[in-house]
């Protein structure tokens, strides 16, 4: 969370640094800020809330520098008021900061600090890292290793050394003009190659406009970019010889395409995405007589083979995912596997099970404690070894992202990027990705016949099709339902088997973007608790497919009319008796029980999405929220 952009070259870099936070927005909009550095002054200007009032600030504003740093926040210490918006400078105001992440140690470096003389003017974390440049600048450490370089790169050397936590920094100064130094420790950081000109990014789409030859900062490594280049060091001063690569994609035109917001332009996406990855990881030619793997997965058969387990790892709408992901990894691989929060598991890992393939789950690539639990994870197994060796799987929708770089064997989901805060196409791709990743371990496995991964796969192939028929038959019903609902307060969401994590997500998107409570439960659970909850002003959402669980999700949702439930089906098309349970019905087609995840989260996600709008919401941007959580 927080974005990040800086910009060194030969072109009037307030405008570059806007467009570049206009991309890093998902990041975080509490508030925005920048500060550029020409003719010996520096000018920051910085505005609470979204970037769009910051821009207003700067309307009219000439602005001939060449060289600066911008930030889009999401708050961690201090409200989001203008004076806790980056960038943070020194008491001088020569020297200024953006960072993205967390200091860990921040109060007892303000205390140390303060003890010198300084004095502080908001409540961040952040305002200890220009004081502490500054003074470094003042009264080099007597290990001084860089001051050849540059007097301001071995001041944010010797500061970021006193750092503990997770962080990516910019770093500019009115003594030093012609640098742009920039830090990365367990925080993104990308730097961009152009001509005579530099620029850096928390995420590669704020670079790619200008170039596509970029070089991702390891952690602990600083950079120092001029109009002459860009040298790397590690944090003891040691030089690194690192070049920049290209990336192999074009900056995708980010646009509404005439959708009010990019949550539903993103929903309609998901028959296009779910093309895609057929198209990507399916073998179009497979004949069940060939006996071979449909799966394009190219994954090494050491990772694959000789499974007893699997883990998964994720966050947030990932996990729900992950939980979709250990139904088919059991019920078609016939693999026992476990699904944790990547956020509890780093502090409490299972003891090791031998044999075990872990695979982290995450859309961005870059959720803090994901890559922690992740990192984590491959060091006690490599420390373990034999059959505990590390077997590490990504699934994320960047594999450019530090996943990517932590795990050598990563699944694309391939959705293009996500704009809308709320997951949706990311989150079906990510289905897709377990769908192929179970039959492809079937398959190895004998786990199922041919002719039933046969029966799997034509109804994988019929779903692009599916899809857009749910969409086209429940768009215009669904916002007309929503319309009863703008006032509601609670919500219920149940489902069964692998509909429960549909229930799950039903009730997650809600909540992000409706700012509704909600609560997604296994259907049989709810006479053990939330059936107190129930009267005529709790909605209550069934998803009720036809499979092992039907009868019984019906007779769940009949306890909850019984209470006086308004009733809500997400059911099979043409079914008489959901037609009778049910107040409002959600029908999708009548497909594969393994498959119907992929069609029940259409109604829930429209569903949301309606209501949010209805209610006048941010649904793109809801409060307090970010796309990317790169804090812990
Ligand atoms: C944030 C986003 C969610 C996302 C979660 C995990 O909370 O708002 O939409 O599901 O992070 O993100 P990841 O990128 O790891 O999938």
């Amino acid at each position: 969370m927080c974005g990040i952009v800086g910009y060194i070259g030969t072109r009037a870099a307030s405008g570059i640094l806007i467009e570049g936070l206009k991309t890093l927005e998902y990041r975080g909009y509490d508030s925005a800020g920048v500060a550029t550095i020409s003719e010996g002054t520096l000018q920051r200007t910085r505005a609470k809330g979204k970037l769009i009032n910051l821009q207003t600030k700067l309307e009219g504003l000439e602005d001939p520098a060449r060289l600066g740093i911008g930030h889009t926040r999401w708050a961690t210490h201090g409200k989001p008021e203008e004076h806790n918006a980056h960038p943070h400078t020194d008491e001088s105001e020569r020297l200024a900061v953006v960072q993205n992440g967390i200091i860990e140690n921040y109060r007892e470096l303000r205390e140390e600090l303060k003890e010198k003389g300084y004095t502080f003017c908001s409540d961040t974390d952040t305002e200890v890292i220009p004081h502490l440049i500054d003074e470094y600048l003042k009264n080099p450490a007597p290990e001084a290793v860089l001051s050849a370089q540059s007097a301001l790169l071995e001041a944010v050397r010797q500061a970021v050394n006193r750092l503990r936590g997770a962080f990516a920094l910019a770093i500019v100064s009115v003594d030093f003009p012609d640098e742009l130094i920039v830090v990365r420790q367990q925080a993104p950081l990308a730097i961009g190659f152009g001509q005579g000109e530099f620029f850096c990014a928390s995420d590669t789409p704020a670079i790619m406009p200008y170039t596509q030859a970029v070089l991702t900062l390891e952690n602990g490594e600083i950079a120092r970019l001029t109009p002459m280049g860009v040298e790397v060091y590690e944090f003891s001063g040691h030089r690194l010889k690192k070049y920049p690569r290209t990336l192999n994609w074009n900056p995708i035109m980010v646009e509404k395409q005439g959708f009010k917001h990019f949550m539903l332009k993103e929903i309609y996406e998901q028959p296009g995405v779910v093309r895609t990855c057929l198209e990507t990881y399916l073998d179009t030619d497979w004949d069940v007589s060939s006996g071979e793997s449909p799966i394009k997965l190219d994954l090494p058969d050491a990772l694959l083979d000789g499974l007893q387990h699997v883990q998964i790892l994720a966050c947030g709408t990932s996990w729900h995912a992950s939980l979709v992901g250990k139904y088919l990894l059991e019920q078609v691989a016939g693999i026992p596997t476990f699904v944790q929060y990547a956020s509890e598991f780093r502090y409490a890992p299972a003891p090791l099970m031998p044999n075990t393939m872990t695979i982290g789950v995450t859309q961005s690539g870059e959720t803090a404690d994901t890559l922690a639990a992740l990192e984590m994870e491959q060091n006690r197994r490599t420390e373990q070894g034999g059959d505990y060796a590390p077997r590490m799987l990504g699934i994320t929708n960047r594999v450019d992202s530090s996943l990517g770089r932590l795990i050598p064997d990563v699944v694309g989901t391939m959705a293009g990027i996500e704009i809308g805060v709320a997951a949706t196409k990311t989150f079906v791709a990510q289905l897709m990705a377990f769908y192929f990743l179970s039959l492809e371990l079937a398959y190895r496995r004998k786990a199922i016949s041919l002719e039933r991964m046969a029966e799997i796969i034509e109804g994988l192939r019929q779903l692009p099709a599916q899809l857009e028929q749910v969409l086209e038959a429940q768009e215009r019903y669904v916002e007309e339902l929503s319309h009863d609902f703008s006032e509601t307060q609670d919500f219920i969401f149940i489902g069964r088997g692998i509909n429960y994590p549909i229930a799950l997500e039903g009730a997650l998107k809600l909540k992000e973007i409706s700012y509704i409570h909600a609560e997604g439960y296994p259907a049989g659970e709810m006479k053990h608790g939330p059936i107190a909850l129930l009267d005529e002003k709790v909605p209550v959402v069934a998803i009720a497919t036809r499979g092992t669980v039907y009868e019984k999700v019906l007779s769940n949702a009949q306890e909850a009319k019984a209470r006086d439930a308004q009733l809500i089906g997400v059911v099979p098309m043409n079914d008489a008796e959901a037609e009778e349970t049910f107040d409002s019905l959600l029908p999708v087609p009548d497909v594969d029980e393994l498959l119907s995840p992929m069609l029940t989260v259409i109604p829930v996600q429209l569903l949301s999405y309606h209501i949010a709008a209805r209610r006048g919401l941010d649904v793109d941007q809801p409060r307090n929220l970010a796309k990317s959580v790169t804090v812990e």
